[in-house]
């Protein structure tokens, strides 16, 4: 072999090295996005079934790690959710609704008698079951899904999920 096919040949190694090298944090770049964490696609632990009394709501926020772009936020609360603790015997044993006003998106509170829910933004009344009790707000408050775990202080578990506002039904946000 001649001294230029070696230097060729030496070209074309350091190259395709190179391209190697590039190749690997480009591939995880262009499939970041498959990793990030999803919203409202798991269940998140909010509380345990002591912290409850019965039919006292009681607003638990709801954390989770988000990602953008390199950065990480561990913890970050993303809304807000009511969780009804029911009487024993009933199903559900705890109803959970989100925060979100059904209405434009406003937190919704718990009246201070703690009798009903309240919106202050356009004064949305809902009952503890989240049921309208006057006509601003086209919806019920939204229902989550809950899972509660066994043993003796069971886990209150809850898939929190965005809806769009000023719908008649609950129309999931992506
Ligand atoms: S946003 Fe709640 S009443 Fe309008």
């Amino acid at each position: 072999m001649s001294r230029r096919e070696l230097l060729v040949r030496l070209v074309w190694g350091c190259r395709a090295v190179l391209g190697l090298v590039m190749l690997v944090p480009g591939m995880a770049f262009l499939l970041s996005p498959l990793k990030k964490s999803g919203r409202g696609t798991s269940f998140d632990a909010l509380a345990r079934m002591s912290e409850l009394k019965v039919g006292e709501p009681r607003a638990f926020a709801v954390l989770k790690d988000l990602r953008d772009g390199w950065v990480k936020y561990p913890r970050e609360p993303i809304g807000s959710v009511w969780l009804i603790r029911q009487p024993d015997g009933v199903d559900p044993p705890v109803v959970a609704l989100t925060a979100e006003c059904p209405h434009l998106g406003c937190a919704v509170n718990l009246a201070a008698d703690g009798k009903s829910f309240l919106c202050p933004c356009h004064n949305s009344i809902f009952s503890l079951a989240g049921k309208p009790e006057n006509t601003v707000s086209p919806r019920p408050m939204d229902p989550l899904d809950v899972q509660i775990t066994s043993g003796p202080d069971p886990e209150i578990r809850v898939k929190f999920e965005r809806f769009r506002p000023q719908a008649d039904r609950r129309i999931p946000l992506a």
